[in-house]
């Protein structure tokens, strides 16, 4: 009989992308996915590793399937992605109704041990590093709109609060004509916008460069990928996360702002506006360097939308160096932006540091910095009405099915009532009418 299968994604778009990936080549060996937890028969969590809540989630969600295990002994448990990577054997320890530990490296190897674990091989442990994962994680949901696509894995960053460097290990790039062929394989599956994924896409092809001795501060191997990506027909718009600021160079910025098929949002992660904290987490920029990039952008292409992400309560936060990071997000003009509350994790730099922000205060700026970004998305989107923007029809809306959402090429959110000549994957006119913090709405011409 045909088993079945569930994957529960944690953490970022590179485990959205994994798990995607994971299930076309599973779907090819003949295993049914299900959307169903309680209709599987194998059970996967893709885990994250960045915080320490993400990791105790999954912890509590995998411990108390210790009961549906007794139940169902025949149920097959895997714990795969960063926390795999991180903990590796340990969590058999912790969990020992888990059948399966596949760390990030090892993850295109999937159905090869999936298939010993039905054979009765249970309690398997694969960790060991490698950089095969990057070319051989393949597959894409056919009739999908955007197709993520992997370009690098991997941070040489070492920003000291966070944990990804020793887990995903260092950067790794793949060559530029195997995105492109990738790229043109999901464009014939239907696809028509293209989202370049790496920790650190900015720092595309340069540690390459590096081992060639070939490295210069000017070049920008991502810039030449961008231009080879918009060179092929049926791409109708390009997308990447997420960039290092200290990367953006004049070639990456020229790039972005003159292909045409380059949309016009960049989320770029700040951390912090405050030069001190900066430097304590070791980002290689100030933020005058910033503003000046986004400047730099903004210059070129007025219509450019800026998101990041953003710590709150790094050791040593001073109220001034928290009121430093409303100055940049309000001067950037962020209108959305993940904000995390520093945790420490163990191994990092900044886990030796006294923890010293109060959780309580960790909140109260949290919520501070989602207020400025409410006030700020509101009069961003505002400025729509009246406007007509080109947006990329992607079906009915999540929240109600009689009406249909896409994107503007900016990022926002539109929606607009179906008809019979839209497609999804069309680009339609929406004339918007009205605006909320959160989306457009409009009629389409
Ligand atoms: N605590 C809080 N947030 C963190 N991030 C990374 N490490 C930590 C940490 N230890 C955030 C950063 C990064 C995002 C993916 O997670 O903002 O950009
Ligand atoms: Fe982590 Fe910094 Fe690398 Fe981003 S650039 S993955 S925050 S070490």
């Amino acid at each position: 009989m045909t088993k079945t299968f569930h994957i529960r994604t944690y953490g970022c778009q590179m485990n959205e992308r994994d798990s995607e990936a994971l299930a076309c080549m599973l779907r090819e060996c003949g295993y049914r996915q299900v959307m169903a937890e309680e209709e599987a028969d194998i059970l996967l969590f893709n885990t994250c590793s960045v915080r320490e809540q993400a990791e105790r989630k999954v912890f509590g969600k995998v411990g108390i399937l210790k009961k549906l295990k007794r139940r169902r002994p025949d149920i097959i448990i895997g714990v795969i992605g960063c926390m795999a990577q991180n903990y590796g054997r340990k969590i058999l320890d912790e969990l020992p109704h888990v059948d399966l530990v596949v760390g990030t490296d090892r993850m295109h190897l999937l159905p090869e041990i999936l298939q010993d674990v039905c054979t009765g091989q249970r309690g398997q442990v694969h960790t060991e590093p490698g950089t095969e994962v990057l070319g051989k994680l393949r597959g894409h949901e056919p009739g999908r709109v955007s197709a993520f696509i992997s370009v690098m894995r991997g941070c040489n960053q070492f920003c000291t609060y966070c944990i990804v460097p020793y887990v995903r290990g260092r950067e790794k790039s793949r060559p530029l004509p195997d995105i492109v062929r990738e790229v043109e394989e999901v464009v014939a599956q239907g696809a028509r916008e293209i989202f370049l994924l790496g920790q650190n896409v900015t720092a595309y092809g340069l540690a390459e460069l590096r081992d060639q001795g070939e490295y210069r501060p000017d070049v920008s191997p991502f810039a030449d990928l961008l231009l080879a990506v918009n060179e092929v027909e049926g791409v109708e718009r390009i997308r990447f996360t997420s960039p290092h600021p200290r990367f953006m160079n004049q070639a990456f910025i020229e790039s972005i702002t003159t292909l045409p098929k380059v949309c016009e949002s960049l989320h770029v992660p700040l951390q912090s506006g405050s030069d001190r904290i900066l430097k304590a987490m070791r980002r290689g920029y100030t933020s005058e360097d910033f503003m000046a990039c986004i400047q730099a952008i903004r210059e070129r292409q007025p219509e450019f939308t800026f998101t990041t992400d953003v710590i709150v309560g790094f050791p040593g936060e001073t109220p001034e160096d928290f009121e430093a990071t409303r100055r940049v997000m309000d001067a950037a003009g962020f209108e959305m932006a993940y904000i995390f509350k520093y945790s420490p994790r163990s191994g990092t730099k900044a886990a030796e540091m006294a923890d010293d922000v109060p959780r309580a205060l960790k909140e109260e700026r949290n919520q501070i910095l989602l207020q400025d970004l409410e006030r700020r998305s509101a009069a961003g989107n505002d400025v729509y009405i009246g406007r007509t923007v080109e947006v990329l029809a992607e079906g009915p809306s999540k929240r109600n099915v009689e009406r249909w959402a896409g994107r503007t090429r900016t990022n926002k959110v539109c929606i607009f009532p179906p008809a019979k000549s839209i497609q999804v994957g069309d680009l339609v006119q929406v004339h918007i009418e009205r605006a909320t913090p959160n989306s457009l709405f409009g009629e389409v011409l």
